[in-house]
């Protein structure tokens, strides 16, 4: 990112919303004082370690034999052992000592799933110590775009989101789960454990992104994503193959996990999910949010729950979602999850609105 892109950023966050600037945590891009980080550009660690030649080769062999994600619900002890360790770790919180002992209760889980895990668990250890330091607050609000975690969401939006996740299943909520605006993907790898530890052979995890980054602002049909910078934010862009490489490195890529790529002007209109159980929102801007409204909202099951990440940190997000309330006289009470995200679950008895 240019300082140029830097002080646009800033200047987005903070002017274009004052009401924002407490929760502003982008002033360590420009040096200024208040910041979480120390300035300075962020130390990439590469995911993938060196490894020769040779070996890389077998490694990829293997890794084209995927072996299948099993099928029967984990007990409650072992679906929750892993559910939390794979929250935290998506979020590259640190793990408390006793959580990396995986102990009796994982032994349900398949051994291929197994050994990812302990892979995965001796890696977050090395890096959320390289990348959050001593600061984990950072981590804990998901106020920052991290350096290697699947996800931006912080430890307290994956708690609720996983609580809204359990809940649909457990409560026979008809419908699919949809992640709009991927990034790395560490919600709908979320979404599909969830699945797989309940045994949800049926239900599908859709992710919907450009897999290029956002689209540039239309102005003339939307005014409110004038001056939207998203758009310039070379870290907001993240491939398809990337966000496949992150599935299948935690051992849960398949085709219970389906890919809506391109513009939402495109793709969601005509998505081929009936209903919905779970609503994820996290794209941003105007337009990508009132689109993704106005298409799938229709779909969520009374039951399910709609969650717009970024009602509290993007004014942008916050006008779609209340423009679009609005609009359906949607009088569901908002419930604030933390400091940007709000949710709000459709009623079982009563009909939308
Ligand atoms: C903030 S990131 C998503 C963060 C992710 N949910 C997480 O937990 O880390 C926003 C994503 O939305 C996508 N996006 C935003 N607007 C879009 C649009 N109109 N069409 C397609 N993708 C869009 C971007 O490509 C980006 O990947």
């Amino acid at each position: 990112m240019t300082q140029e892109q830097r002080v646009a950023k800033h200047a987005f966050y903070t002017s274009k919303d004052p009401g924002n600037q407490l929760e502003d945590n982008y002033r360590h891009l420009l040096g200024i004082p208040g910041a979480r980080h120390a300035p300075g550009p962020v130390k990439l660690m590469p995911w993938v370690e060196p490894m020769p030649a040779k070996k890389a080769v077998a490694a990829k062999k293997a890794a084209s034999a995927k072996p299948a994600i099993g099928r029967k619900a984990l007990s409650e002890p072992a679906a929750s052992a892993w559910l939390q360790l794979l929250k935290k770790t998506l979020v590259r919180y640190p793990l408390e000592p006793a959580e990396m002992d995986l102990g009796r209760e994982m032994s349900e889980v398949e051994p291929a799933l197994r050994s990812e895990i302990e892979r995965w668990i001796d890696l977050n250890h090395r890096r959320q110590l390289h990348e959050s330091g001593p600061d984990h607050a950072v981590r804990l609000e998901g106020k920052d775009w991290p350096a290697t975690a699947e996800t931006m969401m912080g430890l307290q939006r994956m708690d609720h989101m996983l609580n809204c996740l359990l809940d649909a299943l457990r409560g026979k909520i008809p419908g699919d789960l949809a992640e709009i605006g991927v990034w790395r993907g560490g919600v709908g790898i979320l979404m599909r454990a969830v699945l797989r530890a309940m045994g949800d052979t049926r239900r599908k995890v859709w992710l919907a992104d450009s897999f290029q980054g956002h689209p540039r602002p239309d102005p003339r049909q939307y005014p409110a994503d004038r001056d939207d910078p998203h758009g310039t934010f070379a870290e907001l862009v993240v491939s398809q193959d990337t966000v496949k490489q992150n599935f299948d490195r935690y051992g849960l890529g398949d085709n219970q996990v389906c890919y809506l790529t391109g513009w939402y002007r495109d793709t969601l209109p005509t998505a081929p999910m009936e209903r919905i159980a779970v609503l994820h929102l996290d794209c941003d801007m105007y337009e990508s949010n009132i689109v993704a409204l106005r298409s799938l909202y229709p779909r969520v099951s009374p039951g399910g729950y709609v969650i717009a990440d970024d009602y509290g940190a993007i004014a942008q997000c916050r006008q779609a979602v209340d423009d679009f309330r609005r609009e359906q006289s949607i009088n569901i009470e908002l419930q604030r999850v933390d400091w940007t995200a709000v949710c709000w679950q459709i009623p079982e008895a009563a009909a939308q609105g």
